[in-house]
């Protein structure tokens, strides 16, 4: 079995069984996956040792986790009896969970990776708890960029300008959603509730799990209405932006929104 299929028998079973338990031998490579989303790999992999003690920890999930679920309280990274303060987004552009340590972890020991209680998809499907992963650090730092920092000025404007500001722009921009400058961006999406998913805002800066903007541009099946950008005549489908232009929104967006680069 490739190392994948194991982590994903491996998380499939420990989460039906209480911590600690070993995962049985023999394992039926056809069970049914539970109901939720459920973890599908992870980095650092399961057993990985010399990790940088800074990692910052990616899971990837079978479908999308709702990042209004993500709270401190649903982590555990913890060697032994020490536990982690962690901080967290969910990046729907790339399916992952990004988890990065508070500070630096302990050199040489055992860390748990481990989802407790609370977390859903975003049908409200809950997520089943347990080991997502567990590795060994070694003595160095290297990896401690949960995001790349990413501008409007310089990297969201010219997207939103080229691909959305003939529609989202002018003095009536359609669905009431200004693209077109900082200020529009500011009064019609930062914190402004979506018409589409009313429980959900357009931007929540820092939050692209959180930001319903990122679910239009992916094309999420769950969306109302079309992919974005759109074409106004039933039937068509605009060219959608190409993953790296929705890799900078959802960067933008866990940058904190940043306007101008340095
Ligand atoms: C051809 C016109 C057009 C273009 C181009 C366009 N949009 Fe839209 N947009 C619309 C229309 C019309 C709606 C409302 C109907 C719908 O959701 O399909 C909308 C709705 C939205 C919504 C949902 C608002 C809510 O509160 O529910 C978001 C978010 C959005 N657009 C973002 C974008 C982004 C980001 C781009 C560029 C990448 C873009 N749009 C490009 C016409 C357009």
């Amino acid at each position: 079995m490739s190392p994948l299929a194991r982590l994903v028998v491996f998380v499939a079973f420990s989460a039906a069984l209480p911590i600690g338990c070993a995962p049985p031998d023999k394992v039926d490579p056809d069970a049914a996956p539970p109901p939720g989303p459920y973890p599908v790999s992870a980095d650092p992999v399961e057993g990985e040792a010399g990790v940088f003690i800074d990692k910052v920890l990616r899971t990837e999930f079978s479908d999308h986790i709702d990042g209004h679920g993500i709270k401190r309280s649903v982590f555990r990274l913890g060697s032994g009896p020490v536990s982690m303060w962690v901080m967290s987004y969910y990046d729907p552009v790339r399916g992952k969970l990004v988890v990065w340590p508070s500070s630096l972890l302990r050199k040489n020991a055992v860390w748990v990776f481990e989802l407790k209680e609370g977390l859903t998809g975003l049908e409200g499907d809950p997520v089943e708890p347990g080991i997502i992963t567990s590795f060994r650090t070694g003595e160095e730092t290297g990896d401690n960029m949960p995001f790349p920092w990413t501008y409007y000025d310089n990297d969201a404007a010219p997207i939103f300008n080229s691909r959305c500001a003939s529609c989202h722009g002018g003095a009536s921009p359609m669905a009431g959603l200004s693209l077109e400058n900082a200020d529009g961006l500011w009064q019609t999406a930062m914190n402004v509730p979506a018409d589409g998913w009313p429980e959900w805002d357009r931007i929540v800066p820092s939050r692209p799990g959180e930001s319903y903007l990122v679910y239009k541009i992916i094309g999420d099946r769950r969306i109302v209405g079309k992919q974005m950008p759109r074409i106004l005549m039933e039937g068509d489908q605009a060219q959608p932006l190409s993953q790296e232009e929705m890799e900078t929104v959802s960067d933008w967006i866990a940058s904190g929104t940043l306007l101008s680069t340095p």
